[in-house]
């Protein structure tokens, strides 16, 4: 049986996340530089999201640049920055055919003018699609973000908006970048790396997690499938027994 029909239309995670690592080893494999494989990244990036939308998957997160990537050498982050441009200009229809809705989370405005005009243009351009929300962590950081939301609560406590006791779970919740998402259901990591590199700490507090050894631009439409597979033959107990799920015993 194919890898495809195994994957059961009942159980599609509602939203899945992705950090997409790998891409400077598998250059580097390959006696190339660096570049060229987040040019080979962007292709994987593109099989992606059409899977998924083809998929029925409603939410797709990707981690394309975290806050500690500013740190890299400069001539990789231009080459990043521009590489965001080019996929942005030439991807627009891709997302139009698909009826996707691109959004962006973290701290957009740090990204170069160019980058953030692209960015927010085609935000703009696809804020009506509604079959799959494509959600690009850029200048993204989970500590960040939750410091942009403690002092986003604090300000409003002081100009007497809330009180400190109304503040719950969904009053965080409503302050996060990703507000309008609903908490990740499945997480990937490509590279073998086992780690969340501050990757929406606060979201994945129930996440089933996914490590792969494949390098980012070799993540097949195949290695997708067989992340969902994965995924579905999980028991997601939050915190119950298994019998409980099985509605073997009351309660
Ligand atoms: C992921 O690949 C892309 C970004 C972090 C922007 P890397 O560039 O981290 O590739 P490796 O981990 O060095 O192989
Ligand atoms: C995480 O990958 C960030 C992105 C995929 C955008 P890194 O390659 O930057 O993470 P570390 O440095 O291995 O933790
Ligand atoms: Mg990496």
């Amino acid at each position: 049986m194919d890898l495809k029909d195994q994957i059961k239309s009942k159980n599609i995670p509602n939203h899945i996340a992705i950090i997409m690592d790998g891409n400077g080893r598998w250059a580097k494999q390959k006696g190339k530089l660096r570049a060229f494989g987040h040019q080979n990244g962007t292709k994987s990036v593109k099989q992606t999201v059409e899977t998924c939308a083809e998929l029925g998957i409603k939410n797709l997160t990707l981690y394309a640049f975290s806050t500690e990537n500013w740190n890299r050498p400069k001539s990789e982050v231009d080459t990043l920055m521009k590489l965001l441009v080019s996929s942005l200009k030439k991807e627009l229809k891709t997302l139009g055919d698909n009826n996707i809705r691109l959004n962006a989370i973290g701290n957009i405005k740090a990204l170069p003018k160019k980058a953030f005009q692209e960015l927010s243009e085609v935000i703009e351009k696809t804020k009506e699609n509604n079959h799959m929300t494509l959600t690009l962590a850029l200048s993204y950081g989970s500590r960040e973000e939750l410091k942009h939301v403690v002092k986003e609560i604090c300000t409003k406590v002081k100009n007497n908006i809330i009180s400190v006791e109304s503040i719950d779970e969904s009053v965080i919740n409503q302050h996060l970048y990703t507000h309008d998402l609903p908490d990740v259901d499945l997480l990937i990591r490509t590279s073998g790396e086992h780690r969340i590199s501050n990757f929406l700490l606060w979201q994945i507090a129930y996440a089933e997690l996914y490590f792969t050894d494949v390098l980012w631009p070799d993540f097949s439409k195949e290695n997708l499938y067989e992340a969902l597979i994965n995924y579905q033959n999980r028991e997601r107990r939050f915190g119950k027994t298994s019998e409980q799920l099985n509605k073997k015993v009351n309660v």
